[in-house]
């Protein structure tokens, strides 16, 4: 792609220096992008990298400042995806890379004997941002594990061994995380997973009032299901999930590791209704785009079990020094720049300007729904994301579908962009369903096929 390509789409050319990838890299930026692809088909995943080469057009990240990234050719992009919406904070945000770097100096990693500071003052900071009487934290390394975590907790203080989660959930890929989420195209294989799980379809009170027994340890589920396809709880559903649980004994757990720190415009999703559930799930935007961690935060009735036995969940990585100092700065940062409320405005105007693409292509587009800078736009038909995708990043512009509802393009950019960076993704966003528009019909059996290839689709 030419510069001109970028220049086109209006894509500003401030923020991040072009700067030469010479000295970084003894390769050539050819080689480069040969030799890491030619990696990824021989010692990934050959299905994987193919999968990819159809969405990037076969670049290769190298930089990034902010919403941008720079690949190896020096061709900058704003990011729409930014990490599954983990890197809340842009890219190498200083403060945070500082402050990591910093501890790298003094001890990166913890003896597991002595105190770790770090780690004490991000669980105190995490009590005084969570809502409620949310006070104790389990520190990890992932959403998943921090769901784990989570289960585990629900488990022992209920004595109870029933968990109930929605139709559409993603909670994350190991074997408790994956056995209550929605999509049975990632399940199926590894069946018989963990027993004693019921779904039911997200929103519905009446059937999670059915589905919830004096066996229930606990309810699971994201306010806003991001995988799922970005979709918003019905209004007073939350309060009616926490009602049911109260009378049935059973813990609540929201899992906000996706619409956790500011993404949806408060810095949780569920101080919106004003519901504190029993444990939170974080991670994601958590380690500032700097460090992957994850936590679960529990109140002090629920922790109680844990208390009993101390070393009952433990963790070797978990809560080490270098990433709870990537966290203590992100939040800080997150508080500081105001980024809950960037993400409110923000993604208003960018709702609305997807609505209006929606209107002028409703044979592309079926709905657009959000909040803050989690939004989603459903396809018409999932083959249309294979014209969309590349164009957009032709003209530098990353986004993707969302895991559980591939129909369905998310941008969850990181929440310091600018209005005028969302009009330039705009712009670039409607040229490219303009593309898909008149390509239609020809998209749907090639995209199935690539699907097929790379397991997308259920068969
Ligand atoms: C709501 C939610 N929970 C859990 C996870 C799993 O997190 P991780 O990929 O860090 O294991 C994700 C990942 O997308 C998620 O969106």
């Amino acid at each position: 792609m030419s510069d001109g390509a970028i220049r086109n789409a209006g894509i500003a050319e401030n923020q991040v220096e072009p700067r030469s990838l010479r000295g970084s890299f003894p390769l050539s930026s050819q080689d480069i992008v040969e030799d890491t692809l030619t990696n990824y088909r021989r010692f990934i995943n050959p299905s994987l990298a193919l999968l990819m080469r159809v969405f990037s057009g076969g670049r290769v990240e190298a930089r990034g400042q902010g919403v941008y990234v720079e690949d190896t050719e020096g061709r900058r992009y704003i990011d729409c995806l930014a990490g599954f919406g983990s890197i809340s904070c842009g890219h190498a945000h200083p403060k945070i890379v500082a402050a990591v770097m910093e501890q790298l100096q003094l001890l990166p990693a913890s003896t597991k004997v002595f105190f770790n500071k770090p780690l004490a003052d991000l669980s105190k900071l995490l009590a005084e941002i969570t809502p409620g009487d949310l006070q104790y934290s389990f520190i990890c390394n992932s959403g998943a594990e921090a769901v784990e975590g989570a289960l585990k907790l629900a488990k022992l203080f209920t004595k109870r061994t029933e968990i109930v989660f929605m139709e559409g959930a993603f909670h994350g890929k190991t074997l408790g995380a994956l056995s209550v989420s929605g999509r049975n195209l990632y399940k199926q294989p590894f069946k018989p997973l963990l027993p004693h799980v019921r779904q039911v379809p997200f929103g519905d009170i009446e059937a999670l009032t059915t589905a919830v027994t004096p066996n229930t340890a606990a309810v699971l589920l994201e306010p806003i299901q991001g995988e799922g396809g970005v979709n918003l709880s019905p209004e007073g559903y939350l309060q009616a999930a926490q009602a049911i649980c109260q009378e049935a004994g059973a813990l609540l757990i929201f899992d906000e590791v996706q619409t956790g720190f500011g993404r949806t415009g408060t810095l949780f999703e569920c101080q919106q209704e004003g519901i504190v559930p029993d444990i939170l799930v974080l991670a994601k935007a958590l380690g500032g785009g700097v460090m992957p961690i994850g936590a679960f935060v529990a109140t002090p009735r629920v922790w109680k079990a844990f208390k009993r036995h101390p070393l009952l969940h433990t963790s070797t990585f978990g809560g080490n020094p270098l990433a709870c100092r990537a966290a203590v700065a992100t939040i800080r940062v997150i508080l500081e720049e105001k980024l809950p409320d960037r993400a409110q405005k923000l993604g208003k105007i960018f709702i609305s300007e997807l609505e209006a693409i929606r209107r002028r292509f409703p044979r592309i587009i079926a709905a657009v729904r959000g909040k803050g800078l989690l939004i989603g736009v459903e396809l018409q038909k999932e083959g249309y994301g294979l014209t969309i995708f590349p164009e957009m990043v032709r003209r530098g512009v990353i986004a993707a579908f969302t895991l559980n509802n591939p129909k369905v393009i998310r941008f969850e950019p990181p929440l310091v962009i600018t209005e005028d960076q969302i009009r330039q993704v705009i712009q670039v966003f409607e040229h490219a369903v303009k593309k898909a528009d008149g390509l239609r019909g020809r998209l749907a059996s090639v995209a199935f096929k690539i699907g097929q290839i790379a397991g997308l689709v259920e068969l």
